[in-house]
């Protein structure tokens, strides 16, 4: 059984004061019976502040929304995997669409930013999608294994240390979220491709989240699906009213 993770990323939103505020009216709003894994992804300048407030208690741990891939050196504006696990964080976010669209992060990249985060300890979201233009082509499922394949083929992963993210560029913060149909079929697709190239038992127990326009009201309808793991949301993640409610909701 796999334990559903909600994760919300902030993206280049909410300084030092803002996310203070935010978390501080998150903990004490937060109700005892939730049960999914909670990760808040702020922005680099807010991570130690967070980590502070988060320090005393549990039910929500701190990810950051990128690193680079070596330790230490001359890599101007650069963050080490390293120094995020001396923050107390847990998660990290490797290869989000955005950073690959703007920032031309390539799979080859992102390999070694997975391999950097996992050897520090940090358990990486791995994220990979199709654009709206590969999925007109009826490219989503190669573009999918290639990301897979180019990113992880060569890792040593367990179902505690990585998380799988599916975004869909198309879908991601146009408000077009993707069908529970057209996700599923996908969390399908990269279960049987972790099944085929790692293993069985690691297939089953990798938590797979969707992205792309998530909302308290369309998360149940994503989460009823028997691959959908949780989810990688940016936008509702930015109201402590709206992520309350998508982190209030468990799979049945
Ligand atoms: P969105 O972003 O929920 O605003 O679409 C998701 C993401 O970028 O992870």
């Amino acid at each position: 059984m796999r334990k559903p993770l909600l994760a919300g990323n902030w993206k280049m939103n909410l300084g030092i004061e803002d996310s203070l505020k935010f978390v501080m009216r998150f903990l004490r709003a937060l109700p005892n019976h939730v049960k999914p894994d909670i990760v808040i992804c702020p922005p680099a300048t807010s991570l130690y502040t967070v980590s502070v407030a988060l320090s005393e208690q549990n039910r929500v741990v701190l990810g950051a929304q990128n690193c680079h891939w070596e330790e230490s050196g001359a890599f101007t504006g650069e963050i080490s995997p390293a120094f995020l696990s001396e923050l107390e964080c847990k998660y990290v976010i490797i290869g989000h669409s955005e950073r690959r669209q703007y920032f031309l992060e390539t799979n080859d990249i992102l390999n070694k930013k997975l391999a950097a985060a996992l050897k520090s300890g940090l358990i990486p979201i791995y994220c990979i999608g199709e654009t709206l233009d590969e999925r007109k082509a009826e490219k989503t499922l190669a573009v999918i294994e290639k990301q897979l394949a180019e990113g992880l083929g060569s890792l040593n992963f367990t179902g505690q240390n990585l998380v799988l993210a599916y975004e869909p560029v198309w879908a991601i913060g146009t408000g077009q979220v993707a069908t529970p149909e057209q996700a599923e079929e996908v969390h399908v697709f990269i279960r049987e491709w972790v099944k085929k190239n790692k293993s069985s038992e690691l297939a089953s127990h990798l938590r797979i989240l969707y992205g792309g326009s998530v909302k308290p009201d369309n998360i149940r309808q994503l989460m009823d699906k028997p691959n959908i793991d949780g989810a990688l949301v940016g936008g509702a993640s930015l109201s402590v009213e709206s992520f309350l409610e998508l982190v209030s909701l468990d799979k049945d």
